[in-house]
């Protein structure tokens, strides 16, 4: 059984036909622009330039959302003021789809005054900008994917919330050093003054799971696992390389977002929480797609491209591939998981509802 190593693999190489199958992140986004708003208007004018950095970025409409409040606040006030705008991503982004959207009509390239755009590529775990040169830096749907691939002791489940024992305290103990990693390296990259907003999928206190806590969509990893599992099954997968499995994700609750920020020397010292709270996504907190439960065939196609979105990369790299006899049996497999996640939805409907809860942090630099 596979246990402990953590891999050298990244936990997701990019998303897929993301701009499409992304409408809560996209809502998300618009629903960060008043906070976003709020901060900017605290900056002031900045020198030699307002720069904005959203790590994360994602190639699709989300990573315009995120940056647009910003510019027109700061425009508004500075008509003539410099801004640099610059998206971050791995290199397995979708960045020709990005930058067509940053170009195309929806794009904010319309804006009058002096502006530049950039791109970081890389990890948010290593440093992606220069110190002390962010105004603002947004992270939005991103930072709950770990910095590796992990392949644990996990068998029957998918997802990190319900793993038990020696495996769920190294992922925990992942998760931790991460996200303390993750806010070290932005914070050196903030100007003082400057502020952080993230914000992620979340968990809440819930006395009915196994270890006390409900994870956001944790009804689309239990119908994942459950198609997966029946692939083994009839043989299509290899059990081994399921029973270690897990997606490297972990969605934090308050308190172990907030235990961490102060119980790290540094970031105690170089930064103020401004705001930290885990809430309900304000639609559909329940039911992602909820409108559409009484078309069983709608809301399966739904959650099928949905899922893919986010977790296409992922299934392929560590659990299809590996378990592929031949060259093309990685796509069949996918072709055959996605057939059989599709038929689950239609059959069970609201049994693997994904509900959504965001953890949202705002820090500002000392
Ligand atoms: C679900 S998308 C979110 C995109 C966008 N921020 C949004 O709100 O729609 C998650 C993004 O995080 C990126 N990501 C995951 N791990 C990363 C890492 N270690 N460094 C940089 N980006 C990462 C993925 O490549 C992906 O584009």
């Amino acid at each position: 059984m596979a246990s402990d190593p953590i891999e050298t693999r990244k936990s997701t190489e990019g998303m897929v036909d993301y701009n499409r199958n992304s409408s809560a992140q996209q809502q998300h986004a618009i629903m960060q622009a008043d906070h976003i708003r709020r901060l900017v208007g605290k900056l002031g004018r900045v020198e030699p330039e307002l720069r904005l950095v959203d790590y994360g970025c994602g190639p699709g409409m989300s990573a315009i959302e995120t940056v647009r409040p910003a510019i027109e606040t700061y425009r508004a006030q500075f008509a003539d003021a410099p801004i640099a705008v610059c998206h971050s991503d791995q290199p397995g982004n979708d960045w020709n789809a990005l930058f067509g959207l940053v170009n195309g009509p929806d794009g904010y390239l319309s804006d009058n005054g002096p502006l530049r755009v950039e791109a970081a590529v890389g990890s948010f775990y290593d440093r992606l900008v220069a110190e002390n040169s962010v105004s603002l830096g947004t992270c939005f749907f991103a930072s709950h994917w770990l910095s590796h691939a992990v392949r644990l002791n996990a068998p029957g489940t998918v997802l990190f919330n319900d793993l038990h024992g020696a495996a769920r305290v190294q992922l925990a103990e992942m998760a931790y050093r991460d996200w303390v990693s993750f806010l070290r390296h932005r914070t050196a990259e903030l100007k003082p003054g400057g502020y952080l907003l993230v914000s992620a999928l979340g968990s809440v206190p819930d006395a009915a799971e196994a270890n006390g806590a409900a994870a956001a969509g944790r009804g689309i990893y239990r119908a994942m696992q459950a198609v997966a599992q029946s692939m083994a099954d009839d043989g299509m997968l290899d059990a081994e390389v399921l029973n270690g499995f897990v997606f490297s994700l972990w969605f934090m609750t308050a308190t172990e977002a907030s235990e961490a920020i102060s119980g790290d020397p540094i970031l105690a010292t170089a930064c103020e929480v401004e705001h930290l709270a885990v809430t309900p996504a304000p639609e559909n907190p329940d039911d992602l797609f909820k409108d559409k439960v009484d078309d069983p065939a709608e809301y399966a196609r739904l959650y099928v491209g949905y899922t893919k979105a986010f977790a296409d990369s992922t299934l392929r790299t560590q659990l299809f591939e590996p378990s592929a006899q031949a060259p093309d049996a990685a796509s069949e497999l996918a072709d055959e998981f996605y057939r059989r996640l599709d038929a689950l939805y239609r059959a069970h409907t609201t049994t693997y509802a994904c509900e959504i809860w965001h953890l949202t942090v705002a820090l500002r630099r000392r």
